[in-house]
């Protein structure tokens, strides 16, 4: 069965999704880059959103909406060391990243996705209100993913992660391909990332059809992060306006 989004979900606003990641920058200007996101949310109308280290959550989510960099399938319990829906919903963040390439879900070292586990971790967060962001590395893992219906499905090629090599450059059409399969079939959204630095690729990644970009290193390690959060933002409103024009 077609799922489909309807129009109005259709005519949302675009993703800019800021992963720190664990970098020591992330730690040094954290917060700083939380305010410049918050500012030029407003300035261009694309929702900007990031995903801080756990320990910097309380610290964001009042400047910027403010996700997880992931979480365990647990409940609250005996599990040392453990993230858990819970805590990420306690500590005030709006949802969680699921899956990353750097914190697969897996049965077994690089083996492939823990189906069941992920699900468990998806339908637990939804049911605590909080949005799920997974990640998937290719198609199959998306159309597998898509069906648990996450608030967005993600696909990063691991092997463009941290490069200057965009995923709209090396990829135009399993993105165009990725995008059309996730609207079609659910109704969460498409979002791309790997190496996304320049407006260039940001804007691509909406002509091919993705409803925004998730985006580490081109951000955090950024000798001006504001400017470029700001080019990534507004080639993505540049191209909406265009697009209504
Ligand atoms: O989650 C986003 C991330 O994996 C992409 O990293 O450094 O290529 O923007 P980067």
């Amino acid at each position: 069965m077609i799922i489909g989004r309807s129009e109005a979900e259709a005519d949302m606003r675009k993703i800019l999704l800021i992963n720190y990641k664990a970098y020591k920058e992330s730690f040094d200007r954290g917060i700083e880059i939380a305010r410049a996101a918050s500012k030029i949310s407003k300035e261009t109308g694309v929702e900007v959103i990031v995903a801080p280290p756990f320990t910097m959550i309380k610290d964001t989510k009042g400047i910027v909406k403010t996700i997880a960099q992931g979480v365990d399938e647990v409940d609250p319990g005996a599990f040392t060391a453990h993230i858990t829906w819970y805590e990420v919903k306690e500590s005030g963040a709006a949802g969680t990243l699921l899956n990353h390439s750097e914190k697969r879900y897996t049965y077994s070292k690089g083996g492939e996705i823990a189906y069941d586990a992920l699900k468990q971790a998806v339908d637990r967060c939804k049911a605590a209100g909080l949005e799920t962001y997974v990640c998937v590395q290719n198609i199959e893992e998306a159309r597998r993913v898509a069906e648990m219906e996450p608030t967005a499905v993600a696909y990063e090629p691991p092997e463009l992660i941290g490069g200057n090599i965009s995923v709209t450059s090396a990829h135009p059409d399993i993105v165009r391909g990725f995008a059309d399969m996730i609207k079609k079939s659910s109704r969460s959204v498409p979002l791309i990332g790997a190496g996304v630095k320049t407006a260039e690729d940001a804007m691509k990644s909406v002509e091919l059809g993705a409803e925004g970009v998730l985006v580490a290193s081109g951000i955090i390690l950024a000798a001006d992060f504001e400017d470029a959060i700001r080019r990534l933002a507004s080639a993505m409103s540049d191209h909406e306006r265009t697009l209504l024009s």
